[in-house]
């Protein structure tokens, strides 16, 4: 069984973990605490019952009325489970309760498992971000609508 809340500031150590080793790219700390301060309501955990971290979803308000997934992952063993579906719903929820147009989210043009979870979700490609990653390694910009949340 798998819990879904709100994350915690005594959280951000191990989804700070959670993050690194499960997204490509290194981040600090700092960067999840930022987030929680900014938008409590719009970062959540995922938590087994011995409370290990399983995922963690951040979110960013944008000051165009959107709200960003700036940070997402699931541990990898238990991907494929629903844990992320689950995670982005609960979201996703929060999102169309606090009133915003649309979600958004950059991702690696290499990351088809992640285009391909999105993409069924609604979202689609709006740009090409190049060497947003890097030198040579772009992203695309994907939007969904806020119109509908299903229960
Ligand atoms: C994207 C991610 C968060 C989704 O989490 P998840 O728990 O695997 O999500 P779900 O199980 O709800 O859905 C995964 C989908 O892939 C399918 N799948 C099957 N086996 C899978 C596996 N071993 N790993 C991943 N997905 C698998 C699922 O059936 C499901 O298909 P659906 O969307 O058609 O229902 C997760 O894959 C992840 O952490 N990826 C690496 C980090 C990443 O790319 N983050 C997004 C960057 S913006």
């Amino acid at each position: 069984m798998i819990i879904y809340r709100n994350m915690r500031a005594e959280d951000v150590p191990a989804a700070h973990m959670l993050l690194n080793s499960n997204l490509d790219g290194k981040f600090s700390v700092e960067v999840i605490e930022y987030f929680l301060s900014f938008w409590p309501r719009g970062q959540f955990v995922a938590v087994d019952l011995f409370g290990n971290m399983v995922g963690v979803i951040c979110g960013a308000k944008l000051n165009n009325g959107r709200a960003s997934i700036t940070l997402f992952a699931v541990d990898a063993p238990l991907r494929g489970q629903g844990i992320g579906g689950k995670l982005f719903d609960t979201f996703r929820r929060e999102c169309y309760m606090e009133g915003f147009s649309a979600m958004q989210l950059e991702l690696r043009t290499t990351n088809s498992s992640a285009y391909r979870f999105y993409n069924k979700r609604g979202f689609e490609i709006t740009e090409k971000v190049f060497d947003l990653y890097g030198p040579g390694e772009n992203g695309y910009r994907m939007v969904a609508e806020l119109n509908h949340v299903s229960s």
